[in-house]
């Protein structure tokens, strides 16, 4: 896919350039270790996982050394056109001026921007920094409203794509503002794609393809894009529940999703004709809610709950993963943020770390498993996608909206 890179933007000097980046990141309380702390310091919000935000620091790093009049736009969480305090973008705004070590003023936004950021960016001068509260504290963003996109265009000149794992959402920050400006592809976007675009047209082999948590909806087209062209493709947490139940197992109160047992089974039907391996479980871990208790597949009890791969499964996968070229994940294997079903997804990342292939990892969670003391840790040949939905939906060939 071909994007007009950020490079071929020339005379940035002065020119007021609008920049969409992800902001979605996780949060928490801060933990205050001082005594006689103010409920004001402990009610603030810290950033757990950092990933997205670093991902656009080179880009506005660039626009700034070349003198850009930068305007930051982006959302947090779902409010809802709400303003809702704990959504606001005041950590990723500290954040950024902390590691661009340059002040970054936050503007409020009105329904249809209104006069604070129009005021803003007239009076910003070459090389300053502004970012706008929460585009979905207005409710005409997830609607993709064009008077809402024509009005943030509005204070900018050229546009810039720096949120990847947004671009499959059809909102007016992403998609109808680029109507009304010349677009360009940020740094990460840019790899982002020519990334994910390797696997799906230029793979090395032997690819694995390695699927797991809930969602099986947006799961299943990425399963048959690779049928065919992936050696193996490993399944695990909920969306191997929905096979065993194509297959005919009892699954007791596990996670499934009954809407779509019959396209898991028309899946089984299709792969028993290609090269391509599609592997469940071998065995899982399951909960009676008493205690937790490894079983083949085939015999889970009806009061018992799959939450996790067993081990057989794990040295199964591991195997696989030894013997791959190139491998790509989407998804935990277990209910990995209970810290007792989390062995199968945790020993699957380690795996990963240690392997030769090239790996591309997405989804919000998958990132997390690569931290070391709070910072993702990743060897040179691990890419960290920050698309979950979106980097599915690309590899599943979708037209992403905020890519056309
Ligand atoms: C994400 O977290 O995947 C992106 O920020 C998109 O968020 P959304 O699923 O709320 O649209």
């Amino acid at each position: 896919m071909k994007l007009k890179p950020l490079t071929a933007l020339k005379n940035i000097n002065g020119r007021r350039v609008l920049v969409r980046c992800d902001f979605d990141v996780p949060l928490g309380r801060k933990t205050m270790r001082k005594k006689n702390t103010s409920a004001k310091q402990r009610g603030k919000f810290e950033i757990k996982d950092d990933t997205r935000l670093e991902a656009c620091l080179p880009t506005i790093q660039y626009l700034l050394k070349n003198k850009a009049r930068v305007i930051l736009i982006g959302h947090l969480g779902r409010p809802k056109g709400q303003v809702v305090p704990e959504l606001s973008l005041l950590p990723a705004k500290d954040y950024l001026a902390k590691m661009l070590k340059h002040p970054v003023t936050l503007i409020p936004l009105e329904r249809y921007i209104g006069e604070a950021p129009a005021r803003a960016a007239k009076q910003m001068k070459a090389g300053d920094l502004i970012m706008l509260e929460n585009v979905r504290f207005s409710d005409r963003e997830e609607l993709n409203c064009h008077r809402f996109a024509k009005a943030l265009a509005a204070l900018a000149d050229v546009y810039i794509n720096e949120a990847f794992s947004v671009s499959h959402r059809p909102a007016s920050s992403v998609s109808a503002v680029r109507e009304y400006l010349p677009s360009y592809a940020g740094f990460h976007l840019q790899e982002e794609i020519d990334k994910l675009s390797l696997a799906l047209k230029k793979p090395t082999h032997p690819l694995t393809l390695i699927i797991g948590g809930a969602k099986i909806e947006t799961k299943l087209p990425v399963i048959k894009q690779f049928i065919g062209s992936a050696e193996h493709i490993l399944v695990g947490g909920a969306v191997a529940n929905d096979f065993f139940k194509a297959l005919g197992y009892e699954v007791g109160t596990s996670l499934i999703d009954e809407e779509y047992i019959q396209d898991a089974s028309s899946i089984l039907e299709k792969i028993s004709q290609v090269k391509t391996e599609l592997i469940l479980p071998v065995d899982v871990e399951v909960s009676n809610g008493k205690k937790s208790i490894i079983r083949e597949p085939f015999a889970v009890h009806p009061k018992e709950m799959i939450l996790d791969i067993g081990p057989k499964t794990i040295k199964l996968y591991q195997s696989i993963i030894k013997k791959s070229k190139m491998i790509i994940w989407n998804g935990p294997l277990g209910k990995f943020e209970e810290a007792k079903f989390s062995q199968g997804t945790k020993r699957i990342a380690a795996a990963l770390q240690s392997s030769q292939a090239k790996v591309l990892v997405g989804g919000g969670e998958t990132g997390e498993l690569f931290k070391t003391k709070g910072k993702t840790k990743l060897r040179r040949n691990i890419f960290a996608s920050v698309g979950g939905g979106a980097m599915l939906e690309f590899l599943a060939s979708k037209k992403l909206p905020g890519l056309n």
